[in-house]
């Protein structure tokens, strides 16, 4: 028997990354960051010199390179061909290169098998975009999160914000529907909700509201 899954998709920005961490950490199952995955194809493949137009090259990086997520207290500390590339993967340059990233098919084929090896007893909880659609299509309990553009933007500013970078809200929303724009219209695993998910609306609602709303859903299913 595969461990237990809960998939947690849904547009940057819509609280997927933090309401993945408190659900995993509440069932003690382990946390699949996949977009944390198509950041570090786009970091390898800037570091190795390459451009986005180069898809080969990206799919050979995708299947070749070494990735370890090490747990540190709250945060997760992430390495690369041995080097700390935790702030790297989450700056708006490597946003922007993971979208050029995963709308490429044969990188999204390279990293498949690798976000499967994810689903360890005793569960997982897999954040990203098709994890209900492609890499997990048998789990129990999807979850696709929304929240209006605005909203998704005022987020991202104020986490910005808080590292002391200064972004300009209007750039932030305009990067950020573009990015949902390439996401959604991509030929291969575009964003959508799986059929069979439930979707949840976060605008206006809170981070311990939306974790509590998943775990009553997971223990509604027996996984909790
Ligand atoms: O979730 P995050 O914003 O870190 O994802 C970065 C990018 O990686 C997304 O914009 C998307 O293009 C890509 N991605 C994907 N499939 C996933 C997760 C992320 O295509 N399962």
């Amino acid at each position: 028997m595969t461990a237990p899954v809960i998939t947690i998709d849904g547009p940057a920005g819509s609280g997927k990354g933090t309401i993945s961490q408190r659900v995993a950490a509440a069932l003690g199952w382990h946390l699949l960051d996949s977009g944390a995955l198509y950041r570090l194809v786009g970091v390898a493949l800037m570091r190795d010199g390459g451009a986005p137009e180069e898809e080969a090259r990206a799919a050979r990086l995708a299947g070749q390179m070494d990735v370890v997520f090490e747990p540190v207290g709250e945060r997760t500390v992430v390495w690369l061909n041995g080097d700390d590339v935790t702030e790297a993967i989450r700056t708006e340059v490597a946003s922007a290169m993971s979208s050029r990233m995963g709308a490429i098919p044969a990188v999204r084929s390279a990293l498949l098998a690798r976000q499967r090896a994810f689903a360890q007893a005793p569960g997982l909880v897999a954040d990203g975009r098709d994890m209900g659609t492609v890499v997990f299509p048998q789990a129990p309990l999807k979850i696709f999160l929304t929240a209006s553009a605005e909203e998704r933007a005022q987020r991202r500013h104020k986490q910005l914000k808080a590292k002391g970078e200064s972004v300009n809200i209007a750039d932030l929303l305009r990067d950020l529907q573009a990015r949902d724009e390439r996401d959604s219209q991509r030929a291969v695993s575009p964003l959508v909700a799986a059929e069979d998910a439930v979707i949840v609306d976060t605008t206006g609602i809170g981070i311990d509201d939306v974790t509590e709303r998943v775990l009553l859903l997971a223990r509604q299913r027996g996984l909790a």
